[in-house]
């Protein structure tokens, strides 16, 4: 949980490399499957078979109830995968211009598919000409996905994160996916779930859909997958999953030995040390504390939360709380322009989330007065 500046000053991480450092930093763990890798086998190509991807392979699919996975190296490139996939998925039934269903407020990437998605302009500006066939709708707004559905019959597609993260921490109603699902399957689209910074036990169970009792076809995850080694998947199910064949896509570094293994170390880490529920249960610890000590604070716009991925909404913008917080000893995270992001490691205990609340709640206090 704890970082320390060339001067020696030490700091509490709520941010955790944005979603990343979900074992915290120096898991043993981790650390001994890296060395001990590395010191083995690093990379060899997908040309040969790879026993340390299978193995991952098998895990995520057991533990996401999905068939297949590409490997890549990012998250932009496992949605570009989950892209590809959507638009072939389309060609494949004769669909000309596939066109995949992508939310306003929504970030997936710096890719250019990937930013084209994104419903962010700032994200966009400057790198047009963006690619083309998505269309966008607003999150957490059913009605409009179908009326999209009756105007439009070139969709194959929806691809939207279960929480969205850097557009504000937003969190949908609780039905909102599984009423996805229902018009994914009316209408024969894949439910294409970004869970890049909300898989990996973040939202208090291994991959947020699981809230929701669903399965999507296609799943991307990044992040905390390799809790800081750089590695990312594309999972499939059903017909997704044979959409994409060998010499369809591909990438050279992409489930290499070292990362696959390393992954896998973080998955079987998250399952034996239970990390998901305490994440949910400090979520819940983080959520009432703030709740109660920032309770009738008038500037206080809203306190929202999925396990441990909080947002504290204030009414104007507060970028200068990121580097009070530095002094503070504290990292945080503001996006959305007036929304403080918390997204600690998946493991600290309650003196750390007291800490956490404390500084916080000075913070917010200071700015606000
Ligand atoms: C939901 C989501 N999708 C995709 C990405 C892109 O991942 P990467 O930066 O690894 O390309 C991010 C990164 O913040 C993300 O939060």
């Amino acid at each position: 949980m704890w970082l320390w500046d060339d001067q020696g000053k030490r700091y509490l991480d709520a941010l955790a490399g944005v979603a990343v450092c979900n074992l915290g930093h120096a898991h043993p763990a981790i650390t001994d499957a890296l060395c001990e890798q590395a010191g083995t086998l690093v990379h060899t190509s997908n040309i040969y078979q790879i026993e340390q991807q299978e193995l991952l392979g098998d895990a995520l699919c057991a533990e996401a109830n999905m068939d297949k996975v590409f490997f890549s190296n990012s998250g932009a490139e496992a949605n570009e995968a989950a892209i590809k996939l959507a638009r072939l998925y389309g060609h494949n039934q004769g669909i000309e211009h596939p066109t995949i269903i992508v939310m306003e407020n929504s970030f997936h990437g710096r890719t250019m598919a990937t930013l084209s998605a994104t419903g962010n302009r700032k994200v966009q500006a400057g790198f047009e000409p963006l690619v083309t066939g998505f269309i966008r709708a607003p999150y957490n707004d059913v009605e409009a996905i179908r009326n999209i559905a009756t105007s439009n019959r070139e969709i194959v597609a929806i691809l939207v994160e279960p929480v969205q993260g850097e557009g504000g921490v937003n969190i949908p109603a609780a039905a909102y996916l599984n009423e996805l699902r229902e018009i994914c399957d009316e209408n024969s689209w894949l439910l294409m779930l970004d869970e890049i910074q909300t898989g990996m036990g973040r939202t208090g169970r291994m991959f947020a859909h699981q809230h929701n009792d669903i399965v999507p076809d296609v799943m991307t995850l990044a992040k905390g997958l390799g809790n800081g080694f750089p590695v990312g998947a594309c999972l499939a199910r059903g017909l997704a999953a044979d959409v994409l064949a060998p010499g369809t896509h591909g990438s050279t570094f992409g489930g290499n030995l070292l990362a696959c293994r390393v992954a896998r170390t973080v998955l079987e880490t998250l399952n034996q040390e239970a990390i998901p529920a305490h994440a949910a249960e400090m979520g819940r610890y983080l959520l009432n504390g703030f709740r109660e000590s920032l309770k009738d604070r008038a500037g206080v716009v809203d306190i929202r939360g999925l396990g441990l991925m909080i947002g504290i909404q204030l009414e104007n913008n507060c970028p200068e709380i990121v580097a009070a917080a530095l002094e503070r000893g504290l990292l945080i995270n503001v996006t959305a322009g007036n929304t403080i992001r918390l997204l600690p490691p998946l493991v600290l205990d309650n003196t750390e989330a007291d800490e956490i609340i404390n500084i916080v709640t000075d913070l917010v206090s200071a700015h606000l007065a």
